[in-house]
């Protein structure tokens, strides 16, 4: 990497996610299916001279964290970004301070931007610091890094932005596979309100922990319906996958994480006749997803909106993480 005449400047970008299948379950080891959505969230960086990492955040507020102090930021503005600088200097002791700009979507609707700058962070610091990282090793640091700031998670949001496209994720800690899906007829509607992922992966877990045979059983099926709707997306078996989306998403309502806002949308998109609806992601609010293709896309996203979803128009199995050299202006 070249320093000196016009400082490089490395710029990564990292996609979002929208849980398919397996949401909550992929936490205790059954699997997942995520697809990586056309939300980007951007990381520029650079040497400075400073044993310290200073992030430029979108809100426009500089921070700055000596590198003795990486791993104990948990300011929420930078948490993840000093923890995938940790991560970073923890594999290869950093040599220069570094500068970091992010830039993203304002509003994450749930879709993944934790797991987004962690891994565009990675990507960018990573490059301008001549660390060669597969995308292997990146996925497994980002991993540790949304452990340490979260305390909890199945690294399927990162599958997402790691490798792009639609990830199979057979157990949690494992590298995902990659499903081989040309398209993914879906819809998908912000409920309004924000949810709080580690509260409601807390309380799944405390349900659990409450009545084991009950709740395993129902994370159990949640991991047969994913290895099901696996074979479904990739032989564009829609209708079947519709099926197991509404036994799914009955399944995510047992365990307590639906809301009235998020079941309108469901009950609106499958009265458009939608092939099947449900939640993603922890659930409290965020987004639900219907499938329907053209035919009845319309009928699906006036459903939606009368039910007081925003419809985002977001392409989804999208290419991973994308890193780019530019010079510093
Ligand atoms: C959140 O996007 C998905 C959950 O399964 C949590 C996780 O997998 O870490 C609820």
């Amino acid at each position: 990497m070249e320093h000196g005449k016009g400082l490089m400047q490395v710029s990564a970008s990292a996609p979002g996610k929208l849980v398919l299948f397996g949401d909550h379950a992929v936490v205790h080891g059954y699997p997942g299916i995520v697809t990586a959505v056309d939300r980007r969230y951007q990381v520029r960086a650079r040497h400075i001279d400073a044993a310290a990492l200073q992030v430029r955040t979108s809100a426009d507020r500089l921070h700055e964290v000596p590198f003795t102090a990486l791993g104990k930021t948990q300011h929420p503005d930078i948490a993840y970004v000093a923890a995938a600088i940790n991560q970073l200097n923890a594999r290869e002791p950093l040599k220069h301070g570094l500068k970091l700009v992010t830039s993203g979507p304002t509003r994450s609707l749930g879709l993944g931007s934790s797991s987004a700058i962690s891994v565009a962070t990675l990507a960018a610091a990573s490059r301008i610091h001549d660390v060669d990282l597969s995308l292997d090793e990146l996925y497994s640091m980002a991993r540790t890094a949304i452990l340490d700031v979260q305390g909890l998670g199945s690294g399927l949001d990162v599958a997402a932005a790691v490798y792009g496209g639609t990830c199979f994720l057979e157990r949690a800690g494992e590298i995902p596979e990659a499903l081989s899906v040309e398209r993914l007829p879906l819809i998908i509607g912000y409920s309004g309100s924000k949810a709080g992922t580690v509260n409601l992966v807390k309380r799944v877990a405390g349900l659990r922990s409450r009545h084991p045979d009950l709740v395993e059983a129902v994370l159990g099926a949640m991991g047969r319906i994913s290895i099901r709707s696996r074979s479904c997306m990739e032989e564009g078996r829609w209708r079947d996958l519709g099926a197991l989306t509404d036994i799914n998403q009955g399944l995510l309502e047992a365990l307590g994480v639906g809301t009235g806002q998020l079941a309108q949308l469901v009950y609106a998109a499958r009265s458009a006749r939608a092939w099947g609806a449900k939640l993603s992601g922890a659930g409290g609010g965020d987004c639900a997803f219907a499938w329907a293709d053209d035919s009845i896309r319309a009928d699906v996203v006036a459903g939606l909106e009368a039910a007081g979803g925003q419809v985002a128009d977001i392409a989804c199995n999208v290419p991973g993480v994308k890193v780019i050299d530019e010079t510093w202006r």
